[in-house]
């Protein structure tokens, strides 16, 4: 059981300086919350993974404060990537990179990159910041769900999901509901053209307009990076998710606001457009589950904006 927090200056200087000794954090971020652990803490990071029931293998995300320190991280940055990482962080986006002597194998699986993101939630800000001045260099947090589950965006969602595996000592920072709600958007930097290993709040249009490319014409990188956590089957509720198929009285629905409600069905969202959707899909899965519906029927958005990050997600909960 995790020790719960509200957001105030001390409590979270009080967080970073768990982290510093050796301590889990969840904190919010305006994609997902993050269950944080000292990057450079061998046996704190193998923690994360117990708790989270995370394979070993699987890379995990380095969060760092501002880009001044992507240089503790990784090395022979190119300009494309300093580029999206001037523009668009803070943000929803991650760029993997080469790694430098300090990315152990322990945070990226093995191999020679580094996933690195600087979050945009004021309270993430704040909490990094703290630890760096505390000495720290990097939180490395995957998202705060089991292996495989429904990433969550509110702190209750983590505390549901992971209070049973987290110590008396380990911390839940609570910051309401996650903005976006739709994990980052990650981009393989490692070759001479970018390349998106998935969809996100940074969406191909901004990454396109912002380098002046069109991946239409990119090739796929031959060295292109494979990772274990890119599974087809993820973000699954225990509810079962339909793409397709008329929802019966019981079963639940998420849908546009556009999209009427059967007699008898469970309306789980009804959002107005496709930023809404994000951000309302994970707890709208979640209480499906708090609910015991054995069913969701979910009429995708287009792939407009954040539209294609939603559809990517769904396609992976609906796989099993
Ligand atoms: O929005 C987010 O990215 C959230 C918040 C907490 O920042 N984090 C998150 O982490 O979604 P996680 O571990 O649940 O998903 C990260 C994905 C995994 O599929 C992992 O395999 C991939 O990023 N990844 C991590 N490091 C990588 C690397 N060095 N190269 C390629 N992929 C990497
Ligand atoms: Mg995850």
């Amino acid at each position: 059981m995790a020790l719960k927090i509200s957001y105030n200056f001390e409590n979270i200087k009080g967080a970073a300086n768990a982290l510093k000794s050796g301590k889990l954090v969840a904190f919010p971020t305006e994609t997902v919350y993050g269950l944080g652990s000292d990057a450079t803490n061998s046996s704190a990071v193998a923690r994360v993974y117990a708790v989270k029931g995370r394979p070993l293998g699987h890379p995990v995300i380095v969060h760092i404060s501002s880009l001044s320190m992507v240089e503790f991280w990784a090395k022979a940055i190119p300009d494309y990537a300093l580029k999206l990482a001037k523009l668009f962080w803070p943000g929803p986006m991650t760029l993997v990179l080469q790694r430098q002597h300090l990315a152990k194998n322990f945070i990226t699986g093995g191999q020679d990159n580094i996933a690195l993101r600087v979050p945009s939630h004021p309270i993430a800000i704040e909490l990094l910041l703290e630890f760096e001045k505390q000495g720290g260099l990097g939180v490395a947090a995957p998202s705060a769900n089991r292996f495989g589950k429904v990433s969550p965006t509110t702190a209750s969602a983590v505390g549901i999901e992971l209070d049973n595996y987290l110590e008396d000592s380990d911390i839940i920072i609570d910051g309401g509901l996650s903005q976006i709600g739709v994990e980052s958007t990650i981009i393989d930097c490692t070759s001479a053209t970018p390349f998106i290993l998935r969809p996100g709040g940074i969406t191909v249009d901004m990454i396109e307009n912002t380098l002046d490319i069109n991946f239409d014409n990119i090739s796929t990188p031959s060295n292109r990076i494979k990772v274990p956590g890119m599974l087809a089957s993820h973000y699954s509720p225990t509810a079962k998710v339909f793409l397709s198929g008329t929802p019966s009285p019981g079963d639940g629905l998420i849908a546009m606001a556009t999209t009427p409600t059967p007699q008898g069905v469970i309306r789980l969202a009804s959002p107005k457009d496709n930023s809404e959707f994000a951000h309302l899909l994970y707890e709208s899965l979640r209480s499906a589950d708090r609910q015991g519906l054995k069913k969701v029927f979910v009429v995708k958005p287009d792939n407009q904006g954040i539209g294609m990050a939603i559809n990517d997600r769904l396609t992976k909960a609906e796989s099993e």
